[in-house]
């Protein structure tokens, strides 16, 4: 056993991400293989990959970008730390030959250096304990004039409202650490030496029941409702930046109806787009 806390703190986490994505590997994986494979395809235009390349998916899910990427590339290995998600990724690769589904941890990869031509990552930064040691790893792994393709939450550049959004993502989804805001990657991307050479910053309109649906939380369950209470109290001057508005009262005994009167909240998450290049 580890006397480190560091370790201990890291294998908390890994702990943490392992059952949020087993508890609700179904329910996560059905949603994002529908709704983001045009946040997919906008990495892969991003990138712009010739048909060459050796890539990798950093923290592939259910091979959320891997399976776009793969009819674009030679190979490509999606690495994730829970085999639930490798398992889904497994099933939605069959017939791509050239997808190979990895066991790890972004924070140690099982790869040489200048291993490969392409990586990326989507909504995977936020559910790590280091962002400067990932981007780092993944910085390592690639070859010089590589690409990295990125697709992750970003938040306010007000710090009150970056914490507030934060504080709601974790009541949400213990495994979230901390979503940064688009100076903060760009900075670190800089101090590991990975140029942007695209960028891209786009409104994701959401509702929150959904939203909660994909976490595993329906209305009265513990974390469904702290989540919400922080939502709700932030309205007030969007303290949160997350812009939510009540919609209309559902109605009762719709097919649809939700189990109270309470209405459903629109909220907006900001996501950030990038490539950069490995100097
Ligand atoms: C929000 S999901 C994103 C999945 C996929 N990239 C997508 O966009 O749909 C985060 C993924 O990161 C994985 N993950 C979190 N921490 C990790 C780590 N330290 N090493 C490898 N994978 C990790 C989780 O298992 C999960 O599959």
């Amino acid at each position: 056993m580890s006397s480190s806390p560091e370790l201990n703190d890291s294998e908390k986490q890994m702990a943490l991400v392992r059952d949020r994505f087993t508890r609700t590997a179904q329910v996560f994986a059905d949603y994002v293989l529908h709704e983001r494979v045009f946040e997919a395809e906008r990495v892969l235009r991003l990138v712009a990959p010739v048909g060459s390349e050796r890539a990798l998916d950093v923290a592939c899910g259910p091979a959320t970008l891997a399976r776009i990427f793969a009819p674009h590339v030679r190979w490509i290995g999606g690495l994730d730390l829970t085999p639930a998600m490798l398992e889904r990724a497994c099933k939605e690769t069959v017939g791509l030959h050239n997808f190979c589904a990895i066991r790890g941890n972004v924070l140690r990869m099982p790869f040489g250096g200048e291993t490969f031509d392409i990586v990326v990552t989507s909504y995977s930064i936020h559910h790590l304990p280091d962002a400067a040691a990932a981007l780092g790893e993944i910085a390592r792994i690639l070859k010089r004039g590589g690409r990295f393709g990125m697709l992750d939450m970003i938040v306010s550049e007000d710090a009150p409202a970056a914490k507030m959004c934060n504080d709601i993502e974790i009541a949400r989804d213990a495994s979230h650490t901390r979503a940064l805001p688009a100076s903060e990657f760009e900075r670190l991307l800089a101090a590991v030496g990975l140029r942007v050479v695209r960028r891209e910053i786009i409104d994701h309109p959401r509702t929150f029941d959904q939203w909660m649906r994909t976490a595993g939380w329906k209305r009265g369950d513990a974390a469904y409702e702290a989540t919400r209470r922080l939502l709700e109290a932030s309205i007030p001057h969007d303290r949160a930046a997350l812009r939510p508005k009540f919609l209309e009262p559902p109605e009762q005994g719709g097919a649809n109806a939700f189990p109270d009167a309470r209405p459903d909240i629109a909220l907006v998450h900001t996501a950030l787009y990038l490539s950069a290049e490995k100097q």
